[in-house]
């Protein structure tokens, strides 16, 4: 069945803008303020196709709870087209499937069980470890008398807290970080077939850790994970290799860049920082108003319309590509006032950056706490934190959801 829209919409041009391109990264606000004023879904390249981008706060929030826009591209087609997915090799695929990409009542089942794995308790148990490994890290950068905030700090946070909640070992984390790095830097097709190597020995090794916490469970998420049950129902192991990896990726790439591209806000608002240095108890709203003002995620994960649907005017065939532009929602003045200004102590601050409806964050109150201690700590350490090189010199990575620098070298 082919669609009356899916032929007209076919000859829609792309924008010419490459929402990928680092120079567009650096600074996508006045692209995305014309866009919401001028064409607020607009058709952009990505992911080598044509996806439709939402930018306005009203639409994006509907568009994250819109049953119609599925995850699994499997159920966007029509049923009597036949499937076409690419091939990967068997032991890969526990890696390609995870909760993100599934549907209800997939997705309900996946989520009610790692939700019960990740409790807050054994987040809470980490606040201390966090504050420690942030101590730690400011003493090895003192040492070193260099600091790249990036891979010295904001990198090694989120990685080392989850190899830790999962109950890495400290002699296999060099490995384990080497693998999942890996796996979290595979952005084409292209990179996966030199990530295999690594990609084989991370679901091995996952493997091996699932078997070792069968023997002798411990107090931490992947015993938690083999443990949690509904109804009968327990992970299997593959979707056990698919959660830790989601847990792997979407923790790591994003509370990185919250960090960096917080860091880089506040050095650019001294007033503002100098009221987070004076005034600690800020800390809760200004992580808050940094994931609005310069967000780490800049589009939320890919959906596929399910049926031909119109959205703020727009028909977008079914089986399309559809991107949430969280970044520009989070600047939509029908929203927030001011927008384009950094106010750490904002109030009713309804930002999308951790997304929203079904798929809402899990990881939301770990990142928090993560990004809240790791500013206190670093500005406290390093009163006299600065930028070794201007800021339009820094290099912004050109993944199409994560927002954020591939290197920050500071002075302090
Ligand atoms: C600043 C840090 C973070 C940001 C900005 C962020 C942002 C997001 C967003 C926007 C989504 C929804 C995506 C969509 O609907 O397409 C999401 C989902 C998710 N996040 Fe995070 N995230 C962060 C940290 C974390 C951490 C630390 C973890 C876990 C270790 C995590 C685990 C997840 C998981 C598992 C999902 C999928 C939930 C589902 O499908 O039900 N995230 N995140």
């Amino acid at each position: 069945m082919t669609s009356s829209i899916s032929s007209a919409q076919k000859r829609i041009p792309f924008e010419p803008t490459d929402v990928t391109a680092p120079e567009f990264r650096a600074n996508p606000f006045p692209t995305f303020k014309r866009w919401r004023e001028t064409r607020p879904v607009v058709p952009v390249k990505a992911l080598g196709e044509r996806a439709w981008l939402i930018t306005r706060y009203d639409d994006v929030q509907a568009a994250l709870k819109d049953e119609r826009l599925v995850k699994d591209r499997e159920n966007a087609k029509d049923p009597n087209a036949k499937s076409r997915q690419m091939w990967v090799p068997p032991f890969v695929k526990p890696l390609t499937h995870n909760m993100l990409d599934s549907d209800v009542p997939d997705h309900s089942r996946l989520r009610s069980l790692v939700h019960q794995a990740f409790m807050p308790r054994l987040i809470g148990q980490m606040q201390s470890r966090i504050h420690d490994l942030s101590h730690r890290l400011i003493d090895q950068a003192q040492a070193k008398g260099s600091l790249d905030l990036i891979h010295d700090f904001a990198l090694q946070i989120p990685m080392t807290i989850i190899s830790e909640m999962l109950g890495v070992q400290p002699k296999d984390r060099a490995n384990f970080h080497t693998w999942s790095n890996a796996m979290v830097n595979v952005r084409k097709p292209s990179d996966g077939i030199f990530a295999m190597p690594s990609l084989y020995r991370l679901v091995q090794f996952l493997r091996g850790l699932f078997r070792e916490h069968l023997l002798n469970p411990q107090d931490n998420l992947t015993t938690a994970l083999l443990k949690a049950e509904q109804d009968g129902s327990k992970l299997s192991e593959d979707e056990l290799v698919g959660m830790v990896a989601l847990l792997l990726s979407a923790g790591q790439e994003t509370v990185v860049n919250l960090i960096g591209n917080g860091v880089l806000a506040l050095l650019q608002n001294p007033e503002q920082l100098e009221r987070l240095k004076t005034q600690p108890e800020v800390i809760k709203p200004a992580v808050e108003e940094l994931m609005r003002y310069t967000p780490p995620v800049m589009f939320s994960s890919p959906r596929f319309a399910g049926q031909d649907l119109e959205i703020a005017g727009t028909q977008i065939p079914r089986g399309d590509l559809v991107l949430c532009a969280l970044a520009s929602a989070n600047h939509d003045p029908s929203q927030f006032e001011n927008p384009e200004t950094l106010q750490l102590e904002r109030s009713n601050n309804k930002h999308l950056g951790f997304g929203m409806g079904i798929h809402y964050c899990l990881g939301a109150p770990l990142a928090r706490l993560e990004a809240s201690i790791a500013f206190r700590v670093l500005f406290e350490r390093l009163p006299h934190l600065r930028l070794a090189i201007p800021a339009q010199e820094l290099k912004w990575t050109s993944s199409l959801v994560p927002r954020g620098l591939k290197s920050m070298p500071m002075l302090f």
